[in-house]
């Protein structure tokens, strides 16, 4: 509190008082005379300043509040405008006729390393194929993938879904650093999350997105898998099993892999899919385990230069027996 005494004046009688006035605050709230009752008056006076001050005080963190309420506001309403743009774009190009028509099955696989020139990601041409042959086959229209990086495989799976008509792909993925490497999978490999430029990835993916004729049908979740899941509600609100089909290629750290398992399994309905990435890393054994212990193994896939992909099928019912010692010891070199 700023306090400052002014006008050292004289005192009566001779003696000197030491202040006349007291200023708090640049008002002046007492003459201190020196006596008693001078002192009550500034004490009385002090009380009421502090107690002004506090309601201030009480004021500014309310408004602060206020604030930052309005700024989380605006950046949703901002994130409302892009995915609007968006969309304007895509319908745009589609009309401008810069978008090629939409493609059936076999034609996507015929195009496919056209289709994945300049896409970042990890998706082999293979897995790309097998993929868009999986939905073509069960016909999955409605689809998620968690972890999407540059779109190498969720490009591919949202064509084959939109070939089927009346599909809706959710993409989720955070393009944030921080996220990818909040869960440690090995230095090296953290070492090269923590520096990727995520922000060019994003805005290679939405453009390739947009030149696919691809924004009507996907949904983008900007975030991490469990900010999806509680976006989406919880399992109940969105109807036990939503998904014909889930990929999940988020964070490969033990523990996100299995969590991530477990979480977007009871979306799929009964007798649709959950395809797993790299199954033969040691981090996802866990995830591959309770798959093969509670889903029934369609496929399981390990390519020459040693990626590896699995799709499990939900059960109609709950038929299957919790996984046993062996499965949930799967390692990396082990048969699959
Ligand atoms: C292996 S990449 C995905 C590759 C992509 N599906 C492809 O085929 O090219 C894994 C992605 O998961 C994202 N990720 C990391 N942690 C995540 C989390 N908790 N939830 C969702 N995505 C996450 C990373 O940002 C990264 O882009």
């Amino acid at each position: 509190m700023e306090i400052s005494f002014v006008s050292h004046g004289p005192g009566t009688g001779g003696r000197r008082q030491p202040f006349e006035l007291v200023r708090i605050l640049g008002t002046v709230v007492a003459e201190f005379v020196g006596s008693v009752a001078g002192r009550r008056r500034l004490r009385s006076a002090l009380r009421t300043q502090r107690l002004r001050i506090s309601r201030l005080q009480a004021m500014v963190r309310e408004r602060e509040q206020r604030v930052l309420e309005r700024e989380r506001t605006i950046v949703a309403r901002e994130q409302t405008v892009i995915e609007r743009e968006r969309q304007i774009d895509a319908l745009t190009a589609i009309v401008d006729g810069t978008v090629p028509p939409p493609c059936g099955g076999p034609e996507i696989l015929r195009r496919l390393p056209e289709i994945l020139r300049g896409v970042d990601g990890w998706c082999s041409e293979a897995k790309a194929a097998w993929l868009v042959s999986l939905i073509l086959r069960e016909s999955c229209r409605q689809i998620a993938e968690i972890g999407v990086f540059g779109g190498r495989s969720l490009l591919p799976m949202a064509l084959a879904a939109r070939s089927l008509g009346m599909a809706s792909v959710l993409a989720v993925e955070p393009w944030d650093n921080e996220v990818a490497i909040r869960a440690p999978t090995g230095a090296q490999n953290d070492a090269w999350w923590a520096r990727v430029d995520m922000p060019a990835v994003k805005s290679r993916f939405l453009r390739q997105l947009v030149n696919l004729g691809l924004a009507d049908v996907v949904r983008l979740v900007e975030g991490c898998s469990a900010e999806a899941l509680r976006l989406l509600g919880t399992a109940k609100e969105v109807g036990h099993g939503r998904f014909d089909l889930v990929h999940i290629d988020g964070s490969h750290a033990p523990g996100q892999a299995l969590q991530d398992v477990l979480s977007w399994s009871r979306l799929v309905r009964p007798g649709g899919i959950v395809v797993l990435d790299d199954i033969a890393w040691d981090s996802v054994g866990a995830a591959v385990a309770w798959l093969r212990g509670h889903f029934l193994t369609v496929e399981e896939v390990r390519e020459a230069d040693g990626a590896s992909y699995g799709a499990y099928r939900r059960p109609l019912r709950r038929i299957l027996p919790a996984p046993t010692a062996s499965q949930s010891n799967f390692r990396s070199d082990g048969p699959i």
